[in-house]
């Protein structure tokens, strides 16, 4: 039985997804004899209640030099982050000698406002790619992974931080409890950490299974952040949820005691045990939605491989790695997928390898269908594409149903 990363309870794997590459491990040809797999799985920790990966790939296989991620891609999360950066600027950054540091940084999405503000700030990312991305835009960004020795490092040469921040990066470390004691060792007394991931109530919710892939090695609820974070003498202080990614949550984080527990806090926790995420049947039926919503993507790819209908995936995301090779999905149903990132384009699809063409194949000649697999992203794509449908393209969504739009 594996044992719980965050808190050495011991617990049962609720799901399965058999062997799977890495999810942002897009390839060329050659590299498809060396392909790196391993085994998905997750399970539920009864003790703290943790959601976790049962194993992951070492971080450095994930993340490196050649990462494909790069956030500045998407307009909405542009818009996202310059709202999270003003609220901070405006709520956590008393004096003028102010300063943030960011977890997982990137190309400089969020930071950007910071240093355009003038505002002291450091990045923190280990994918040497994005970095020099956001160097090159003037953030001040060192390349490392996040953990206590480099908060240490940080507090010498910079002093504390007045608000630490990180998106869509906490759920990526394994060594969560380094992570938080660099946290808790870097934070000014008054000082707040706000991070935001896909909320496991989402996920749950939506069936949004295809957040479960090698990166994501935590899936967070209030519960389980609140165990985390309590170990280390830190408190949950608010919780925002946030239209982004599918459904996430903001959590604001300080030392025990520093600030009143917002009402917020109560009426999620309250609703967490309405949901059931603090128990282990929530997980089997969540197995079960998962089959059944495979069951019901590859009816609808396979009615329109019979009608011959053009299919296409819309956008190469991590996500989709999961969905294509746990539904097996091949390059007989999707002629292709569409991406606007020069990094993944000419590639193919870790696992299975379906092509990954320019945006620009898709605007040349439409398909009769499209694979939305940016479903996160639906509202921006489908404005966008308001041509695709009115020239009689279909949308195919999986999540949270699987249904077919005009
Ligand atoms: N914050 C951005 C990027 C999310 S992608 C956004 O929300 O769009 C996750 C990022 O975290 C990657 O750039 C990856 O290189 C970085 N990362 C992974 N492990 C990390 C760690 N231990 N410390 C800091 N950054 C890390
Ligand atoms: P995203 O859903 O943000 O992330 P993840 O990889 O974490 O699942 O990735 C969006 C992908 O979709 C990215 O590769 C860019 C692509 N994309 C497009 O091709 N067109 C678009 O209009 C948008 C918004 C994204
Ligand atoms: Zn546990």
């Amino acid at each position: 039985m594996p044992s719980c990363i965050i808190c050495k309870g011991n617990y049962e794997p609720f799901i399965s997804f058999g062997r799977m590459p890495i999810a942002n491990g897009f390839l060329t040809a050659d590299e498809f004899a060396h392909e790196y797999f391993f085994d998905l799985e997750v399970g539920f920790c009864p003790d703290c209640y943790m959601v976790q990966l049962v194993s992951q790939p070492e971080r450095e296989q994930m993340f490196h030099a050649d990462y494909a991620y790069f956030s500045s891609i998407s307009t909405r999360m542009a818009e996202h982050f310059k709202d999270f950066a003003g609220l901070v600027i405006g709520s956590y950054l008393g004096n003028r000698n102010s300063f943030v540091v960011e977890i997982g940084s990137n190309d400089g999405i969020m930071l950007r406002h910071f240093s355009g503000a003038g505002i002291r700030h450091l990045g923190v990312d280990p994918s040497a790619n994005v970095v020099r991305a956001a160097r090159e835009k003037g953030i001040e960004t060192i390349c490392a992974f996040f953990d206590e020795d480099v908060a240490e490092k940080i507090k010498a040469e910079y002093g504390e931080a007045d608000a630490i921040l990180a998106a869509n990066v906490m759920c990526h470390i394994r060594n969560l409890h380094s992570v938080i004691s660099g946290i808790k060792i870097l934070l000014k007394p008054d000082g707040m950490l706000l991070f935001e991931d896909p909320y496991l109530g989402d996920i749950v919710e939506r069936t949004s299974y295809d957040q479960i892939y090698d990166e994501h090695a935590y899936y967070f609820s209030l519960a389980s952040v609140e165990n985390l974070f309590s170990a280390h003498e830190l408190e949950v202080t608010d919780a925002i949820p946030q239209n982004v990614h599918g459904g996430s949550m903001r959590f604001c984080i300080a030392h025990r005691g520093a600030y009143d527990i917002s009402p917020a806090v109560w009426s999620l926790k309250k609703k967490e045990q309405g949901l059931g995420l603090n128990t282990g049947a929530t997980f089997d039926k969540f197995r079960i939605d998962v089959d059944r919503s495979r069951d019901s993507l590859l009816r609808a790819l396979n009615d329109f491989r019979k009608e011959r209908k053009r299919v296409v995936g819309y956008g190469a995301t991590s996500k989709s790695t999961t969905v294509i090779n746990y539904c097996g999905i091949t390059p007989d149903m999707i002629e292709y997928i569409s991406d606007t990132t020069p990094t993944k384009q000419d590639k193919y699809s870790p696992g299975m390898h379906i092509p990954i063409k320019p945006y620009q194949r898709f605007l040349e000649r439409y398909p009769d269908v499209a694979l939305l697999f940016a479903w996160n992203h639906a509202e921006e794509i489908i404005e966008k594409e308001r041509h695709f449908a009115e020239s009689g393209g279909k949308w195919l969504l999986y999540v949270p149903d699987v249904e077919v739009i005009g």
